[in-house]
């Protein structure tokens, strides 16, 4: 029945893999998701008898032998997932009842690197000390982690000093191979696994167990206890979750590949995310990709995060790592939040000097610094250039196989031998690998390495990596200093000064407070949203770069990912919703939103890897600011309703109805204001031809007397007005509206080159900053 859900899940993928078998047939069934239409007062049991009885008159009377339904969402979704040949998907869709068929994807997890054991370290969770206590730790705030299991050894998720289960907590602890329900505690309050909708599960824990490491690093990361941790020669520190207190669902929907990427159904994700809404959650975490471009009503992980806002859960998406190219952004419906990652004020690396002797004299000495996990001893050893130290320097493949030190058996190992070896890395694809060459050159005798980049190779490709011997990376700029001091040159002619230079590689470290920081980071997906440019897509930016979090077998290791930098947010709004259990998505999500900080540590814009400011398509409203968030002043607030009708500017009553599950919504409504009129706390305006008047309105969360003045920093080329531009409020939780007008006041000649403009507003009552970006684009679409 309806309840029995995962089990018909099972037994159809015994039947699959039973008829898939057997089958000759040379077109194979394909899994497809269909919504159905519900009807006022509809129970489970009567919606799953509709399901069948579509599916019943497409295929006859035994469709049940013959194709499979592997899921069916009765409890808040109506709809299913079914095995059928296309044929079959197209008499389906004619249905009466059914509202829309769209084929099963796989999706990806959303990490760029693979996992690398790296023993223990601080995680540099946000330093939120006073928010912490406020928030109590975000104790009993439940978090569901929408992704590969958990490691529930880690001591990252211990209970200790937890209280019991939230009472209203629904969910269960599912067991499977190596898994019991003695896995679950009082942290890991729940553990489900979902693999019907994944053709091949191989290698894998059958269970919530995680075979990957992503689901244990993003679940560490948003909700990780203390476990203290260290490791020589880097910060000693706590690892930690951005909400230590909070509890964690655990909801396994990606299985890991023979690639160590590990893949996601959207069948099988669509069902966790029904059952982690009926279970309890108070949030979702979901770092896996999405839809760039797919209209609302096709994006069932979009209507999965509707109706779970309409149940007041708020879901946090990865942005996606398809960055910097342009409309990139996964996830661009504006009832979910949306994350773009960032490095961190950190960095892990070693300096390194370079010295020389010239005649008998010491010369001047050359200290770099470059980007390692290493944590040997300090090094001295005399420096030899790769290039040097060809076995064939007269044939020039072996040479530049040498000098970029890419095979071991092209060096010479006679004039590397217990020396500092230098090799140059070429490009930034992942074939050009830093640790590839460092054990090429530990292959070929040398006791150390500095890798340094060629010209143009971009600065991202500096990696804290472990190598096995003592090694830094150098960027392009140092790397050349290096050669330039290392060579001695004579009319243009320069010679390597051999045996005259040293070099000594110092022991890893953590440096701390490195400037410039947030950068956001190249992978990041960036706007503006390829479904609607009304919308700003991304919404936010956190750390998620080199994120040091629990992983299996109880070890931490290095994420990089849009992955990473989602979890972080969704601890924090864990924080805030201790703090305001009654906020809705929306608040929790303008809280965060407009008190996020546009500037890095240097007062600059935040830039890109290319040291060039990133617009707001890159950073979203500004990297988070959890302490600020807490108390933000003003929220832009949204409720269901709101998001309907933002949808009825966009599609036909029956779109919206697969969205919503309400029928003729938009037709029965008197007015359809613009998209750019839902209240949402940033503002685009897709295309601006001569101007237009957007509308927004502000609840005051702040003191209940106050004033709010606005300042704008108008687009290039637009003329802002905003009215009224005082706001006054003599009460806790009053609503006041105001106008935005935007004028274009130059052609569209004087926009960007991709033609947008960026600009903010901010309210400010001398203690709150609640700023909101402006786009504008004049470019026409
Ligand atoms: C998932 O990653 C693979 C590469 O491992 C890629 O070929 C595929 O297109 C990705 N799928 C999605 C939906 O992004
Ligand atoms: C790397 O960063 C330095 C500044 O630290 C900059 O001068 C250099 O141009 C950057 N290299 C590249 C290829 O962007």
């Amino acid at each position: 029945m309806a309840h029995s859900r995962v089990e018909v899940g099972l037994l159809c993928l015994l039947l699959v893999l039973l008829t898939a078998a057997s089958e000759s047939d040379s077109t194979p069934d394909q899994l497809y998701l269909v919504k159905m239409r519900s009807h006022p007062g509809q129970t489970e049991e009567e919606a799953l008898l509709a399901q069948r009885a579509v599916l019943s008159a497409t295929m006859g009377g035994d469709w049940k032998l013959n194709n499979c339904m592997i899921y069916s969402y009765t409890k808040v979704l109506n709809g299913f997932a079914a095995k059928l040949t296309s044929p079959e998907a197209d008499k389906l869709s004619g249905m009466d009842g059914v509202l829309t068929i769209v084929p099963n994807a796989i999706l990806n997890t959303t990490t760029t690197n693979s996992w690398k054991f790296l023993g223990v370290e601080s995680l540099a969770a946000p330093n939120t000390g006073a928010l912490w206590k406020k928030a109590k730790y975000g104790d009993d705030v439940i978090i569901g982690m929408i992704d590969t299991g958990i490691w529930p050894e880690s001591v990252s998720f211990s209970d200790a000093g937890l209280g019991p289960v939230p009472s209203r907590w629904k969910g269960t602890c599912v067991e499977g191979q190596d898994f019991t329900k003695a896995n679950c505690n009082r942290k890991i309050i729940g553990a489900r696994y979902y693999a019907a909708g994944i053709s091949s599960v191989q290698n894998e824990y059958l269970s919530p167990r995680d075979f990957n490491g992503h689901g244990t690093h993003t679940s560490s990361t948003a909700g990780g206890a203390f476990a203290s941790a260290s490791l020589s020669g880097y910060a000693t520190g706590t690892a930690k979750g951005g909400a230590p207190r909070a509890r964690i669902a655990v909801y396994k929907v990606c299985w890991s590949q023979p690639n160590g990427r590990a893949s996601c159904s959207l069948a099988d994700m669509v069902a966790a995310m029904e059952d982690a809404i009926t279970d309890g959650v108070d949030l979702m975490s979901i770092s896996i990709s999405g839809f760039t471009d797919a209209p609302f009503y096709f994006d069932v992980l979009g209507i999965s995060s509707f109706h779970a806002m309409k149940r007041g859960i708020l879901v946090n998406f990865a942005a996606g790592n398809e960055g910097p190219t342009i409309k990139t952004t996964n996830h661009n419906e504006p009832w979910s939040l949306t994350v773009a990652a960032t490095s961190q004020d950190r960095f892990l690396g070693a300096d390194v000097v370079i010295s020389q002797t010239i005649g008998s004299k010491p010369g001047l000495k050359l200290k770099l610094r470059g980007a390692t996990f290493t944590h040997y001893p300090t090094l001295t050893a005399p420096l030899v250039l790769a290039s040097e130290a060809s076995i064939h320097p007269d044939d020039s493949k072996s040479l530049i196989a040498a000098t970029f030190c890419s095979d071991s058996s092209m060096l010479d190992s006679s004039k590397i031998t217990g020396k500092i070896v230098f090799c140059l890395l070429a490009s930034d694809s992942a074939l050009d690998s830093p640790l590839a060459k460092s054990e090429n050159v530990r292959l070929a005798g040398g006791a150390g390495v500095i890798i340094g980049n060629n010209k143009g190779v971009a600065n991202y490709t500096l990696r804290p990596i472990n190598h096995n011997i003592p090694a830094v990376h150098l960027e392009d700029v140092d790397a050349d200093r290096l050669v330039n001091y290392v060579k001695e040159c004579d009319l243009s002619i320069c010679v390597f000064r051999d045996g005259n230079v040293q070099a000594t590689i110092f022991p890893g470290q953590t440096f701390l407070k490195y400037k410039p920081a947030p950068v956001v980071a190249w992978f990041s997906s960036n706007g503006p949203s390829g479904v609607t440019s009304d919308i700003l897509k991304p919404d936010i930016a956190a750390p998620g770069l080199d994120i040091l979090a629990a992983y299996t077998n109880g070890q931490y290791g290095f994420g990089s990912g849009t992955s990473m930098a989602t979890p972080h947010i969704a601890g924090i709004a864990a924080l805030l919703k201790a703090i305001h259990p009654k906020w809705s998505p929306a608040a929790i999500k303008s809280a965060i939103m407009t008190s996020a900080n546009p500037l890095d540590n240097e007062k600059h814009r935040i830039t890109n890897y290319l040291n060039r400011p990133a617009s707001p398509f890159a950073t979203g409203s500004g990297l988070v600011n959890p302490v600020a968030a807490a108390d933000p002043g003003l929220i832009y607030e949204a409720g269901p309703r709101d998001y309907s009708l933002f949808l009825c500017s966009l599609y036909s009553d029956k779109e919206v109805e697969i969205i919503t599950g309400e029928s003729f919504f938009c037709s029965s409504q008197k007015h359809i204001p613009p998209a750019t009129d839902l209240n949402y706390p940033s503002v685009s305006v897709g295309k601006l031809v001569k101007s237009t008047t957007v509308t927004r309105k502000v609840t005051n969360v702040g003191k209940a007397t106050s004033v709010y003045k606005v300042k704008v920093e108008a687009p290039k080329g637009v003329k802002v007005t905003i009215t009224p531009s005082t706001l006054s409020f003599d009460k806790y939780h009053k609503t006041k509206t105001f106008k935005i007008h935007l004028k274009r006041t130059h052609s569209v000649d004087a926009a960007s080159p991709e033609g947008y403009v960026f600009g903010s507003f901010t309210w400010s009552d001398g203690k709150h900053k609640v700023r909101s970006p402006i786009v504008v684009g004049h470019a026409p679409q």
